[in-house]
């Protein structure tokens, strides 16, 4: 065997093996969610590491874990259904549970075949919502996966596009803001019709002729404190040290810088800056040196 030929193999048994690795810290969709609407729309693939969701004039569909988390980062890399996908959401958020319920929101738009979906965020807290932003997106979400990240600690929360953050807020319990740190979650994910709302404020119908849309599910992980009767227990899956030090993670310089681009670059929607939905004055969490 030539040198390089063993370079070569040497190459891919390192790859194998680090492939492996990754595929092994990832989580189980069968193991770990439960389906909670459309059973026949939904897909599971590869062991299930690889999951579709699925909508059509019969039906949408959607899962959620099994696990209750209390902090944690949670990542999914998503493939947002493609084509004329105008009218349809895929929903993708933490949520705890009655009347005073904490959620943390990603929802995608759809849109007509070349307009841009529109990333959807908010940020409920003791059953208070009204804290939308929304985002258009820097790459085709259709045309192959990408990691949409929830960090969520005692301090922030931190919405990551490719580990990109593009929205945090921050922990202000001090000015009266509340801040969700009692409640443990779900992870929640669906795809609906929403023609009603969603593209173009509802101008735009859903086109059922294009059925079935798809949304495509791969590699979750959950770095996460899992809530079990009354206490919680946290389980890091990855080797990586990126993904395991969200317990104490903020945003540091190169964050700032990058949230500071996304927001530049790509929000469409802030309610800090909307004052005429505030006439009262804007919430507390708005101040800019607040956000971030
Ligand atoms: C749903 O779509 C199928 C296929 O396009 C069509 O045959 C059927 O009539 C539709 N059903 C309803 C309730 O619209
Ligand atoms: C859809 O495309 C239109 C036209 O570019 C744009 O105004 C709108 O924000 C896009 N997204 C949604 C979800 O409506």
């Amino acid at each position: 065997m030539s040198s390089s030929s063993l370079q070569v193999v040497m190459l891919l048994l390192a790859l194998f093996s680090l492939s492996a690795l990754v595929a092994a810290s990832a989580g189980n969709f069968g193991q770990d969610f439960d389906i909670t609407w459309g059973n026949d729309h939904v897909k599971m693939l590869d062991g299930g590491r690889f999951l579709t969701l699925s909508l059509d004039n019969t039906s949408g569909s959607a899962f959620q874990s099994k696990n209750e988390y209390l902090f944690g980062r949670i990542d999914m890399q998503i493939k947002l259904v493609s084509g004329n996908s105008a009218g349809t959401v895929t929903t993708y958020y933490l949520s705890s549970q009655g009347p005073n319920h904490d959620e943390i929101d990603f929802e995608f738009l759809g849109n007509l075949s070349g307009d841009p979906y529109i990333v959807h965020t908010n940020v409920f807290t003791h059953g208070e919502g009204n804290r939308e932003q929304q985002f258009y997106l820097w790459f085709d979400p259709t045309k192959a996966f990408h990691t949409y990240s929830f960090i969520w600690n005692s301090q922030v929360i931190m919405f990551l596009v490719d580990n990109i953050p593009i929205r945090v807020f921050n922990n202000l319990k001090s000015l009266g803001v509340p801040f969700p740190n009692s409640q443990p979650m779900r992870i929640y994910s669906s795809l609906w019709n929403a023609d009603d709302w969603a593209t173009r404020g509802g101008l735009v119908k859903t086109d059922w002729t294009k059925a079935p849309f798809i949304a495509s599910y791969r590699n979750f992980e959950a770095n996460a404190c899992v809530w079990s009767s009354g206490s919680s227990s946290c389980v890091y899956n990855s080797n990586s040290l990126q993904t395991n030090t969200w317990q104490d993670q903020a945003l540091d310089a190169t964050g700032r810088r990058r949230i500071r681009w996304v927001q530049k670059k790509y929000m469409i929607y802030n309610y800090c800056t909307d004052l005429k939905r505030f006439p009262q004055g804007l919430p507390p969490e708005c101040e800019r040196s607040k956000l971030h």
